[in-house]
């Protein structure tokens, strides 16, 4: 039987924290191994907030530093085809027939929507075009290999519904093309950032990054935000939404000094240092492989460069079989697919 597919990835901004190890990356590596997985580095993404020019300088660093993190994460290049957005010439020609398929109230309605733009710092009125279209764009990857499920956090469950409806949409105009894409949620899909002031993410500093050294997570863990009415180690203390406590539950592999500290500490006879002493242990433990792989893969001259070139060949092929596919359904193909073919033989014959 054929595995079903798999598409997911994420904006090439930098460098991956514990935040997105809990909320995709460890789904992710679980699922190549039953699933046909692709991964897409959704650079156009990028551009819908930050257009510039030089943010789009940053981004080939960024997708080196994201595919690096893949893989010091575990995530198996053989098992999954990462691929970079940009070069699929499907994604821009689905992105367009997709627009159709949207009201404009169903985009500007959607929270993720307001959200993006106000981290963006772009009031209401003059929101650009291409972010109110960012699910529709984002519509066009998830459909372009015909994906089954898509694993995402919380904050893009709203962008899979919607490209649920492009596809119900499409295939009531033109016949059945697309499947129905499923989101799949993490148990935790997202992590409170290390001053508990909302989750972990670049923009807010408040994160500790899966290529951190030992050092620097130690200095993090020491300045995170804990129990504030604590002002002594005898003053009982709450553990339930500490992210001291919510830290030691996901990375800390030994449950019972966990048990203990929460006991010690809802009792008043530990202190926050010993607490967070423990917890940068762990934490360095925990990421002691990941830092490891990552040297590895980093000493590898030119192997993420040939991961994303081989993974966007293939999802090329993937998209001009689709693209084909839903021209033919439309019937805008047919006679004038011939023009396309000359105008791409003048071209070689130019070159
Ligand atoms: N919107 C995702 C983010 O928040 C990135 C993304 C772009 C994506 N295209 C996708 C995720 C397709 C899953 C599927 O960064």
């Amino acid at each position: 039987m054929e595995k079903k597919r798999i598409l997911t990835g994420d904006r090439p901004t930098g460098k991956a924290h514990l935040g997105h190890w809990v909320g995709s990356i460890q789904n992710r590596v679980k699922l190549q191994e039953k699933f046909d997985c692709s991964f897409i580095i959704a650079d156009l993404h990028v551009l819908t907030t930050k257009p510039q020019k030089e943010h789009v300088l940053e981004v080939r660093e960024n997708a080196k530093q994201m595919v690096l993190d893949y893989l010091a994460c575990g995530i198996d290049p053989s098992k999954v085809t990462i691929f970079l957005q940009s070069k699929i010439s499907a994604v821009y020609e689905l992105n367009l027939f997709f627009e159709m398929m949207v009201s404009l109230p169903r985009l500007t309605g959607l929270p993720s929507l307001k959200e993006m733009a106000r981290n963006a710092h772009i009031p209401e009125e003059s929101l650009p075009f291409g972010l109110v279209g960012y699910p529709v764009l984002q519509s066009a990857d998830i459909l372009l290999p015909k994906a089954h499920v898509v694993p995402v956090g919380k904050d893009n469950e709203a962008h899979v519904e919607l490209a649920r409806d492009v596809a119900r949409r499409f295939n009531m105009y033109y016949g059945e093309v697309f499947p129905m894409p499923e989101v799949l949620l993490t148990e935790t899909p997202t992590l409170v950032g290390t001053d508990n002031m909302g989750k972990m993410s670049k923009s807010a500093g408040n994160c500790i990054f899966l290529s951190d050294d030992e050092k620097t997570v130690t200095k993090r863990v020491n300045s995170m935000y804990t129990d504030p009415n604590r002002i002594s180690a005898d003053v009982p203390g709450t553990v339930e939404g500490n992210p001291v406590f919510i830290y030691h539950d996901l990375f800390n592999e030994d449950k019972e000094e966990v048990k203990l500290l929460k006991q010690r500490y809802e009792a008043g006879t530990v202190g926050d240092v010993e607490v967070k002493k423990a917890l940068a242990r762990a934490l360095n433990d925990f990421l002691t492989p990941f830092r490891e792989r990552r040297k590895q893969f980093e000493g590898e001259k030119g192997l993420i460069e040939q991961i994303i070139y081989e993974g966007t060949l293939k999802m090329e092929e993937i998209g001009q079989a689709t693209l084909r596919e839903v021209k033919s359904a439309m019937g805008i193909s047919g006679t004038w697919n011939k023009i396309s073919r000359i105008a791409r033989e003048r071209q070689e014959h130019a070159l």
